[in-house]
């Protein structure tokens, strides 16, 4: 499949279709039209002929969408078909909440986690053990290591920035709240759960303004 240019905002609305028809998938449904699909997600059903049409459709004009084929396809636009290994640094809160969590389902497959703290030595999460951060180059030059997971505490998360971008490291899902400063060479995607819930506020907020609003009329 040829890949023209795509939008940001459509890569941005990727996941959710492959998460909407991967619940399709697990009940069986065979096929979806747009409009079926649009109801279901909330998105026009143009908006989603027009994502769709940046990858040159999927469907038939009256026939709807395979479902399976196009979960399929949009994992594969988003490398979703291949697996990736993935290692945590900084075993605190989060760092076990998301070693924990199971993103194999996803394709990312967690094969170490490090940390600095010598109480969590050897201790494991969900069977994957922690080392010490003097194993960390060791262990990249011997296993492949496709994704880093930081979440360490701000202060320290440019310097590993730059050590992870030295060793060669091309992928970092950084949860730290600081810019990384690492080159264009290397793949940052930040995450801020307060910036969600900044929204969450916002859209609170605005709710029930506009509730007080029809009120008073
Ligand atoms: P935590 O203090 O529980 O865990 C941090 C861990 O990093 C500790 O185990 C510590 O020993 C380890 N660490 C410190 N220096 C290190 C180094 N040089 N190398 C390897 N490990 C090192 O903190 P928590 O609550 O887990 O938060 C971790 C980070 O995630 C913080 O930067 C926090 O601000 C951030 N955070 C981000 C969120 C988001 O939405 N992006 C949400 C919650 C936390």
């Amino acid at each position: 499949m040829k890949q023209r240019e795509i939008s940001a905002a459509v890569i941005r609305r990727l996941p959710r279709y492959y998460r909407y028809l991967g619940e399709l998938l697990q009940n069986d449904v065979v096929r979806i039209s747009s409009k079926e699909l649009s109801n279901r997600m909330r998105v026009t059903a143009s908006q989603i002929r027009q994502d769709l049409n940046n990858f040159g459709g999927f469907g038939q004009q009256g026939y709807g969408y395979n479902v399976e084929y196009l979960h399929n396809e949009i994992g594969k636009i988003l490398g979703l078909d291949v697996q990736h290994n993935m290692i945590i640094i900084g075993a605190g809160n989060l760092g076990q909440a998301l070693a924990n969590y199971n993103f194999e389902k996803v394709g990312f497959h967690l094969i170490g986690i490090f940390d600095t703290n010598p109480r969590l030595k050897g201790v494991s999460v969900r069977g994957i053990e922690i080392y010490m951060m003097d194993m960390l180059d060791e262990f990249v030059a011997t296993h492949q290591v496709d994704v880093v997971t930081l979440t360490v505490p701000k202060r320290q998360a440019v310097e590993i920035g730059h050590h992870l971008e030295k060793i060669g490291i091309k992928a970092i899902w950084n949860f730290a709240p600081t810019d990384l400063n690492v080159s264009e060479n290397v793949c940052v995607k930040n995450v801020h759960l307060n910036e969600s819930l900044m929204t969450l506020s916002y859209e609170y907020r605005a709710m029930h303004t506009q509730g007080e609003e029809n009120g008073r009329d």
